[in-house]
């Protein structure tokens, strides 16, 4: 199956939900994290590293991206999972700042994340870019404009620079996760009427966890995938299928 030995992988959002599930499996399968977030580390392991610094942040990307090529001389693949909710507004009551910032996280870190270690990448023709889009990119709700957006705009990016990056051998795919149960959506969900009304929703009948997404994240990552490039795979139980 797969083995990730020897290969070294960057993973942003590693301290919470799907970002840290997809560090853990990354390091049950053999190989080396770099984790990237906002947050303290949630993994005190040999095979990992963390960064504390936001995705937003060009120089520190910069920096770590070189600290990391420094150390382990490569990097195999990179998981973009770092994110935030939106204002949960209207869009005409919307603070521009606050829409500023959902498109910084969401869209822009994944941008300049894909930048630094793409042109690493494309010197060895060989790499993973795994971005975290989200059902919100096809499928709509009251008060998501800002995050509907930037996860929109994932999902023409990851298929973009997935044409981009395919003359040096390296697939850039996105996975939408639907109602997953992590630290993002933690409040709502441990609510039992919440957490009931959506499972509703789900033609699967419960909530995804964490591992539901990163498993398919793994496999992105694996050369299992190696004829996949510029697509968006949803992991939401079938909720998008449904009118
Ligand atoms: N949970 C869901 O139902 C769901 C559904 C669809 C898509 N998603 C997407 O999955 C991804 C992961 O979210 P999650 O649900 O695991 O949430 P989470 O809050 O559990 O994890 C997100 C992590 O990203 C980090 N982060 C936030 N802003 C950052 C920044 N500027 N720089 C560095 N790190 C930052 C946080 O500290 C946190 O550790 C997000 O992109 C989210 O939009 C989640």
């Amino acid at each position: 199956m797969m083995d990730f030995t020897g290969k070294t992988y960057i993973v942003t959002g590693a301290s919470s939900g799907i970002g840290l599930s997809c560090a853990e499996q990354i390091i049950s399968l053999g190989g080396h994290v770099t984790g990237v977030d906002k947050n303290e580390a949630a993994i005190d392991e040999a095979s990992y590293e963390h960064f504390r610094m936001s995705v937003t942040d060009e120089s520190a990307i910069e920096n770590m991206v070189n600290t990391v090529l420094d150390k382990n001389g490569q990097i195999n693949g990179l998981v973009n999972a770092a994110g935030i909710w939106g204002s949960g507004k209207p869009f005409y009551e919307m603070e521009s700042e606050a829409f500023q910032n959902v498109m910084d996280v969401n869209l822009k870190g994944v941008f300049l994340m894909s930048k630094y270690v793409s042109k690493a990448m494309m010197l060895r023709k060989k790499g993973k870019i795994v971005n975290i889009s989200c059902i919100r990119a096809a499928v709509f709700r009251n008060n998501m404009a800002d995050y509907a957006a930037s996860k929109g705009a994932v999902v023409s990016m990851t298929s973009a620079m997935a044409l981009d990056l395919a003359p040096y051998n390296i697939q850039v795919n996105s996975v939408a996760p639907g109602f997953t149960y992590t630290g993002m959506t933690a409040a709502s969900f441990d609510n039992p009427e919440v957490k009931e009304q959506s499972e509703k929703l789900i033609p699967n009948g419960r909530l995804g966890m964490p591992k539901d997404i990163s498993s398919v994240v793994m496999f992105l990552l694996s050369e299992m995938s190696d004829y996949m490039t510029g697509t968006n795979v949803f992991a939401d139980g079938g909720y998008h299928i449904q009118k």
